[in-house]
């Protein structure tokens, strides 16, 4: 069983889809340890709700990024952690950490990368007009989202909606595709060659293109 540690920051959603598909057997891992760097996070109600163990780190108790990373690279690795899986947690992690883990660093980000990358993704992609946008995960490296991409979803924007209403449609597909990266890795699908990551043995979408708003013939 693949043993994960979570990284939260905020409500948690993502590691509830996470806890749920586990708990329903379609995702071959178990979490071994939750960190959270805001006392304040609902994530951490998650948790105590499912027995899941939880280390709340400040970063203000350290005196700088290395020292806060390496407390947390050893609580990971004192749990046995085999892929860290940033939940919503709003650090950049310093490069010393990421080698202590090589491309074993999953996040997820609101938007298509490397479109909008950085803080308010949804807010960014909808104040830009785009007429996609959607979510990625992946690995993580020691840039801001710009790791190599494992699996994004597309959601169309529509006229009418709202910065809320497209974080929502954006939610909903995160929820769904973050699951599936860890499962994929947890089966040994996913090899990494420079920026691509191959995903072995899995169907391929077919090639139809999609059109927002719909193409007509005329
Ligand atoms: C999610 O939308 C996630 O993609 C985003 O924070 C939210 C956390 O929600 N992450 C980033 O913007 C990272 N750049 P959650 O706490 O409910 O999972």
């Amino acid at each position: 069983m693949l043993k994960i540690g979570v990284l939260v920051s905020g409500s948690g959603s993502n590691l509830q889809s996470i806890i749920d598909k586990i708990e329903q057997g379609g995702l071959s891992a178990q979490i071994s340890i939750v960190i959270c760097n805001n006392p304040q996070a609902f994530a951490l109600e998650r948790c105590a709700k499912h027995g899941i163990p939880t280390a709340l780190m400040s970063h203000k108790d350290f005196p700088d990024r290395n020292d806060f990373d390496r407390k947390m690279a050893e609580i990971l690795k004192g749990h046995g952690v085999e892929l860290v899986v940033m939940a919503g947690f709003m650090r950049v992690l310093s490069p010393a950490f990421l080698q202590e883990f090589p491309m074993r660093v999953m996040n997820i980000h609101p938007a298509l990368l490397p479109s909008f990358p950085g803080l308010h993704g949804q807010k960014q992609a909808f104040d830009y007009g785009v007429k996609f946008s959607g979510c990625t995960v992946h690995f993580a490296d020691s840039g801001v989202d710009t790791g190599p991409i494992i699996i994004q979803a597309i959601v169309p924007v529509f006229d009418d909606d709202t910065e809320d209403t497209l974080a929502a449609r954006i939610l909903e597909q995160e929820h769904r595709i973050y699951p599936q990266a860890i499962q994929f890795f947890a089966e040994g699908k996913l090899e990494v060659k420079g920026r691509k990551v191959i995903i072995k043995g899995h169907p391929r979408l077919g090639p139809a293109a999609i059109h927002n708003p719909p193409v007509t013939d005329f």
